[in-house]
């Protein structure tokens, strides 16, 4: 079996504020998605790193990828949806006989850089030999409360058992298909659509450097922690 990384990287990034699309990004003298490539691709049992990008995307192609040549390939069949597109980018791969049934799919976003060589290759020794697969995840540090719709505490929720999940995300590129097929629309990442046919992911112990870029300011952090890394 093989293990395959695929990126999603067709969302547009509204929510971090900016017009071009986030994992385009300056960040630490390269773009965003560079730092996950960069990762991803120095896992040495990872035999294929696989990019989704949309049919739209004119960004790509304007940057030399060279020093990942061999390791990675594009497939420009981005969907409306991080589902679609990770679904897409999959249907694309089997059909190239590129990913058999059995072989591992590890699902990363291009928005969280800090993901480190160590980190994936935990989740590859705790889920190599496992039925499900599973993902990165790591318990919740904060207090939660529910609010009212007018802002204000309804009550304390207990995050006792509560973790949040973080990619890689990493289940058979068969289940994973014919899981995401069948998912309801609202899914946000994969492992729910594992959940949707009964079945019950493996948690990963994941790390905070391992963070999504979502607002402006998680900008800044990934700055920092990145361009220490690459130094
Ligand atoms: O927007 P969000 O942070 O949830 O995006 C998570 C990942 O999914 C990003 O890497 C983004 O590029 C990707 N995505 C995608 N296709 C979409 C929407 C998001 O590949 N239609």
């Amino acid at each position: 079996t093989n293990f395959i990384a695929l990126i999603p990287a067709a969302g547009s990034g509204s929510r971090v504020g900016e017009r071009a699309p986030k994992q385009y990004l300056p960040l630490a003298g390269k773009m965003m998605i560079y730092h996950a490539l960069r990762t991803l691709c120095r896992v040495r049992r990872i035999s294929k790193v696989c990019v989704v990008l949309a049919p739209e995307d004119g960004e790509w192609v304007q940057h030399d990828w060279s020093e990942f040549a061999g390791k990675i390939q594009t497939f420009p069949c981005g969907g409306l949806t991080r589902a679609e597109s990770v679904t897409n980018g999959l249907k694309a791969l089997m059909a190239a006989g590129q990913a058999a049934d059995e072989d591992w799919i590890l699902v990363h976003d291009a928005a969280r850089p800090g993901l480190s060589v160590n980190l994936t290759e935990r989740l590859l020794d705790e889920l190599a030999e496992d039925e499900v697969g599973g993902l990165l995840a790591i318990p919740l540090a904060d207090t939660l409360k529910r609010a009212t719709s007018h802002a204000r505490v309804a009550r304390t929720e207990s995050r006792d058992g509560l973790w949040q999940a973080q990619t890689p995300q990493m289940f058979r590129a068969g289940l994973l298909l014919s899981a995401l097929e069948q998912a309801p629309a609202e899914i946000t990442d994969d492992a729910s659509a594992i959940e949707a046919l009964g079945l019950s992911p493996k948690l990963v112990l994941g790390d905070s450097y391992n963070f999504k870029v979502t607002y402006p300011q998680d900008l800044a952090l990934a700055e920092l922690i990145l361009r220490e890394r690459m130094t």
